[in-house]
């Protein structure tokens, strides 16, 4: 069955029914005591925030961009996002060796995860791998679920989605040594913490998963890292305007890519995190995607 669930394992909110669907409640911790946070900063996109506030900052934008966030990754990337979604599904192949456990983490609107669905069963008519789906936003959660009711996995065990923050899965529902493959695509640049979400993927993984995360990234180019950076500050916030009418969200959204570790750095953290990767050069622990606009890092879980 398809399942929406919402994960609230403090705030203990009412399990409510979505279209027929059950949602349950799985998010969260413990709110952080001010003595743990209140000195720690980190950026939002370039500002600098505090720690705890950048979870709800980050809320507010996917709230605000869900209902055209499908639209506008088109409008944004001329439709290119798509061909590295493709690339990053196909490097991973999944159903190749038998059905897959997989956990799709901040993963929106289900774009990866239908990818892998539809991979496995193109290749390998595979109908028994399934994506669980994971995002700390309900709204992102509720745009994907509603895509999924017009595909043959509507109402299977192959896919479900639970509202979760990649920081701190619920172990009860996310449980240690489970899944076969981790994804994440365009989602870790907005945790507060990318080593926090790189041990959650390394404890939810079986040994011998692989780990893998499609993000935009360094690029090394100058001429090509000047015409690209033209055009994210000039041209992505005035098609927010235009298309979304929120500048801020696609503001910010940019300028998070800016703050990103590059290539070598992220790897470098995935091995610290307890995976191995190749070497520190491209087509080793990544591979770099129209000259590293953006980057698929992967790593396996020793
Ligand atoms: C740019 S979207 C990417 C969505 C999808 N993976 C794709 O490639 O189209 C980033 C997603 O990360 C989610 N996100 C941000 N912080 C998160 C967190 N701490 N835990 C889980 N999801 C998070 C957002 O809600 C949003 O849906």
């Amino acid at each position: 069955m398809l399942c929406l669930s919402r994960s609230l394992r403090f705030s203990l909110q009412r399990a409510a029914p979505i279209n027929g669907t059950r949602l349950i409640s799985t998010q969260g911790s413990l709110p952080p005591s001010s003595s743990d946070t209140s000195h720690r900063t980190t950026s939002f996109g370039f500002k600098t925030v505090p720690e705890e506030a950048k979870e709800s900052l980050v809320k507010d934008v996917f709230d605000s961009v869900a209902s055209k966030y499908d639209l506008m990754n088109d409008a944004t990337s001329f439709g290119i996002h798509r061909l590295w979604k493709d690339a990053f599904v196909l490097g991973l192949r999944p159903g190749r060796k038998g059905p897959m456990r997989c956990v799709d983490v901040a993963g929106g609107t289900g774009d990866i995860a239908l990818r892998i669905l539809d991979y496995a069963r193109e290749n390998y008519a595979d109908r028994e791998t399934s994506v669980e789906v994971v995002d700390i936003n309900g709204q992102m959660l509720k745009a994907g679920f509603r895509r999924f009711k017009k595909t043959m996995y509507h109402n299977t065990p192959q896919v479900s989605f639970h509202e979760a923050n990649a920081q701190d899965m619920p172990s009860e529902q996310f449980p240690d040594n489970t899944y076969d493959l981790y994804t994440i695509a365009f989602g870790i640049r907005n945790c507060t913490s990318i080593p926090a979400v790189l041990k959650e993927a390394h404890r939810v993984l079986k040994p011998g998963g692989t780990f893998a995360c499609l993000e935009f990234s360094r690029v090394n180019n100058p001429l090509l890292n000047l015409m690209y950076d033209q055009y994210s500050f000039s041209i992505i916030p005035l098609l927010g305007t235009i298309l979304a009418g929120d500048r801020e969200s696609y503001q910010y959204l940019v300028e998070s890519i800016r703050k990103f570790p590059p290539q070598p750095e992220f790897a470098e953290m995935i091995r610290e995190a307890g995976f191995a990767t190749g070497a520190d050069v491209d087509g080793g622990a990544w591979t770099d995607l129209w000259g590293g606009i953006a980057c698929i890092h992967k790593g396996v879980k020793l």
